[in-house]
């Protein structure tokens, strides 16, 4: 149990920062958390220029609009806070840091709520053209269909916070939902997956291995895979997944003063980090920002696809606290707008997540955030980066750089949360 390991690894949680937030010593205090644990590679293949026209058959603007007309019909839809890590900037030497908190998206506490969810919507939409001739999508979406989908049966793999969305969206239309975890998924995410009415199945193996017993077991039931990664022949599903994201990546375009130069992006099978290249650069065309993607150091297929210039899998057991990211296979049709679209890839420890937690936990960094373990990820590799005067050029982070970051979980496993910060999230939240 490696991650009973990293959470047990003494850092004193929560420290008072005030004096310290200058220092790595306090972002990162032990030797095993150095920033020369994390790696960058700058990406050769990065394309500038406007947006492919062949990209929008996956991702568009229109795709978006139709997302964000739906999504935001759902009951409980409010834009997340966009919150500026003001101090933070100037201890970095940026112009400024945004964080766009997730952790209270539909309060399922992660911005998988906007995608998992919409891709069911998408397909027992499709599902009921197909039987009935013609589907009322506004009474679908307002769960008045009920009775027409009931005998529908989506399934998905997840390391918590797809399924939660996939069980979420089935509920609020009236499907049934099962839900595949792996291994080293925890009992709380598990638990919390249950609420929304989903049967769990634990599978044996990593992320990857249950994503392809969440397949095999909906051909042999007639159930449909509503799955957050592709992969050869299977692509329409996460293409809707990927678009339900891109509500997240306008709302924070929205809130903002003045376009970011950079954003950086956590990876797990890429999905999330296809969306916010896309959204960016349709939006902005050649003036897109530097969009540098991060993964955990133990599951970085990502950063190895970049390396190796094709899809790339990583094997093993991916043992990362960061649970989200912990994917060892690129999703196929995520992976084209990272080569074209990230400027860098940026692998970090699983410390820097812990550290970079307790830092937005303390309030110090102008703004206090309660940034579960795969949710910080961009925001750890920013402060690595900007502490390495070759990274900072190599990235083009100078004291004019605003920077966006996706936090794209707050504590979705609460115990979790409070043994790495050493208070609860709720506790965090009442005193911010
Ligand atoms: C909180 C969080 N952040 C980031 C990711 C990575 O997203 P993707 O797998 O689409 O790259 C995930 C995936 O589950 C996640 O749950």
């Amino acid at each position: 149990m490696k991650i009973l390991f990293h959470i047990c690894f003494p850092v004193k949680p929560d420290r008072p920062a005030s004096k310290n937030l200058g220092s790595m010593t306090y972002l990162f205090p032990n030797p095993a958390a150095s920033p020369a644990k994390s790696a960058l590679l700058v990406n050769a293949a990065h394309q500038k220029g406007l947006y492919p026209q062949a990209f929008k058959a996956t991702l568009s603007h229109a795709g978006y609009f139709r997302a964000a007309g739906v999504i935001s019909s759902w009951p409980g839809y409010a834009p997340t806070p966009l919150a500026s890590l003001s101090t933070l900037a100037a201890r970095l030497g940026v112009a400024s840091i945004h964080y766009k908190d997730e952790g209270g998206r539909f309060g399922l506490g992660s911005f998988k709520a906007l995608g998992g969810a919409y891709a069911v919507f998408r397909l027992l939409a499709a599902q009921l053209r197909r039987r009935d001739g013609g589907v009322d999508e506004t009474a679908l979406a307002a769960g008045r269909l009920k009775e027409a989908v009931k005998d529908i049966t989506v399934c998905c793999a997840t390391d918590g916070n797809h399924g939660r969305s996939v069980a979420w969206g089935a509920r609020m239309f009236g499907a049934r939902a099962v839900i595949f975890i792996h291994a080293t998924v925890s009992e709380k995410r598990a638990e919390a997956i249950r609420s929304f009415g989903a049967e769990v199945v634990r599978t044996a193996g990593n992320y990857d291995d249950s994503v392809r017993e969440a397949d095999r077991t909906a051909a042999t039931n007639g159930w449909f895979v509503v799955s957050d990664t592709s992969y050869p022949g299977y692509t329409d599903i996460p293409r809707d997944v990927m678009q339900g994201y891109a509500v997240m990546v306008a709302e924070a375009l929205g809130a903002l003063d003045a376009p970011p130069t950079h954003v950086f992006i956590q990876g797990g099978v890429g999905g999330l980090a296809a969306a916010v290249i896309a959204h960016l650069w349709e939006t902005y065309g050649a003036d897109t920002p530097s969009v540098v993607v991060v993964e955990p150091d133990q599951a970085a297929c990502l950063y190895e696809s970049a390396r190796a210039g094709k899809p790339t899998a990583v094997t093993g057991d991916l043992d990362t606290v960061m649970a989200g990211m912990a994917c060892g296979e690129p999703s196929v049709i995520a992976w084209p707008f990272l080569q074209s679209g990230a400027s860098a890839f940026i692998t970090i420890p699983d410390e820097a997540a812990l550290s970079t937690m307790r830092l937005l936990a303390s309030g110090t960094a102008g703004a206090t955030i309660v940034g579960g373990e795969s949710g910080v990820a961009g925001l750890a590799a920013l402060i690595v980066a900007a502490a390495r005067p070759d990274w900072r050029q190599a990235i083009g982070l100078d004291p004019a750089s605003r920077v966006l970051l996706f936090g794209s979980e707050g504590d979705t496993d609460p115990d979790l949360y409070a043994r790495i910060v050493g208070r609860t999230g709720d506790a965090v939240r009442a005193g911010a």
